[in-house]
């Protein structure tokens, strides 16, 4: 089974990466050939400075890396290291109509903000078609947000493959259910455009800060809170603490007592906690650049070397040889 997932470098990830993406991801490397890339062609649709794409693709690396992902187990690389996935999304591209262009929600949610939407983002679904199926993926473990363009790339793979003959493998998406959409600081989707995110590393002071700065409601923590399991911090607490410190506080926030102020503190421990080693691994890698670099290369060779193969087989079934 091979299972493929990338992540844009288009700003610094936060606990919805890390929770809806980043660990599926990780933990799935156990289970078959895993690919994964930084997906830096993506972000030319939303980034406009070169020397941030630079930094955060850096970033993106440093912090997979450090998060758990094993270069032995898994294939890590840049996604324009492997070029041939533009050739494959221009295929591609003549085989998608542009009604179901139209319909993606990536594209409506930046154009109903005003956004300025350019060619690349409108077309944004096509080039991850491409990034799937030039790798003959099996699974795409993603967040319920991204769901949306693995069925585009399903359906067109299907049109190819009506059309030319059998040869793309239809992939299927994975989405971890109990934590498809991690809440954000404001109760909305985490998002880095809501600007409501945690980051997954960070400074102390900042990130307390913001942990404390979660509003709450009025009410005093002598008050029974019955919707206890609604309250964000209790949310965000189920993800980063052990189940048994998350269960009591939930308890002890239901049956009255508990302050707002205390369970913010708690919260804040329990997330710095949880990424305490991952911390220190990162730290090692940024001082190991040159290592970091040689994992990306490394993983860039194999990637291209299976993404030509498949190519190949695009280019003489529709062709082009
Ligand atoms: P952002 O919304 O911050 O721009 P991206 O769109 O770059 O994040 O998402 C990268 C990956 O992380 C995707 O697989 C996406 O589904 C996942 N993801 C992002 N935010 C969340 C969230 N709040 N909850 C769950 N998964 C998320
Ligand atoms: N569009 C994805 C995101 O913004 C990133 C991505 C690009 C991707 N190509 C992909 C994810 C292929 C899975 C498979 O999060």
């Amino acid at each position: 089974m091979r299972i493929l997932s990338g992540i844009q470098p288009s700003g610094t990830l936060h606990l919805g990466n890390y929770f809806g993406m980043m660990q599926p991801a990780i933990a799935l490397q156990e289970k078959g050939e895993a690919f994964y890339f930084i997906a830096d062609y993506h972000s030319m649709t939303s980034l406009f400075n070169a020397e941030q794409r630079r930094k955060n693709t850096l970033d993106v690396a440093l912090d997979f890396l450090a998060c758990g992902l094993d270069p032995q187990k898994s294939v890590f690389f840049r996604q324009s290291d492997v070029p041939e996935v533009c050739e494959l999304a221009w295929i591609l591209s003549t085989l998608t109509p542009m009604s179901m262009l139209e319909k993606a929600h990536s594209f409506k949610d930046k154009s109903a903000k005003g956004i300025p939407i350019n060619h690349g983002l409108f077309a944004y679904p096509v080039l991850m078609a491409a990034d799937i199926l030039i790798y003959d993926s099996n699974v795409v473990p993603v967040g319920q947000d991204q769901k949306q363009h693995v069925e585009m790339t399903r359906d067109i793979a299907i049109k190819f493959n009506e059309a030319y003959g059998e040869t793309f493998i239809i992939p299927e998406p994975q989405i971890k259910g109990e934590t498809a959409k991690v809440p954000g600081l404001d109760g909305e989707k985490m998002s880095k455009s809501y600007g409501n995110t945690l980051e997954i590393f960070g400074e102390e002071k900042s990130l307390r800060k913001k942990v404390m700065g979660i509003k709450m409601d009025s009410r005093t923590p002598e008050e029974t809170k019955p919707d206890a399991d609604q309250n964000l911090a209790i949310q965000l607490l189920k993800l980063v603490a052990p189940a048994a410190t998350a269960a009591d506080f939930e308890n002890r926030l239901r049956a009255g007592g508990l302050g707002y102020g205390d369970l913010k503190k708690q919260l804040f421990a329990s997330y710095w906690e949880h990424f305490a080693e991952a911390r220190k691994k990162r730290a090692e890698l940024a001082a190991n650049l040159d290592y970091v670099n040689g994992v990306l290369a490394d993983g860039a060779n194999k990637a291209r070397t299976l993404a030509q193969k498949v190519l190949k087989r695009a280019r003489k079934a529709s062709g082009l040889e």
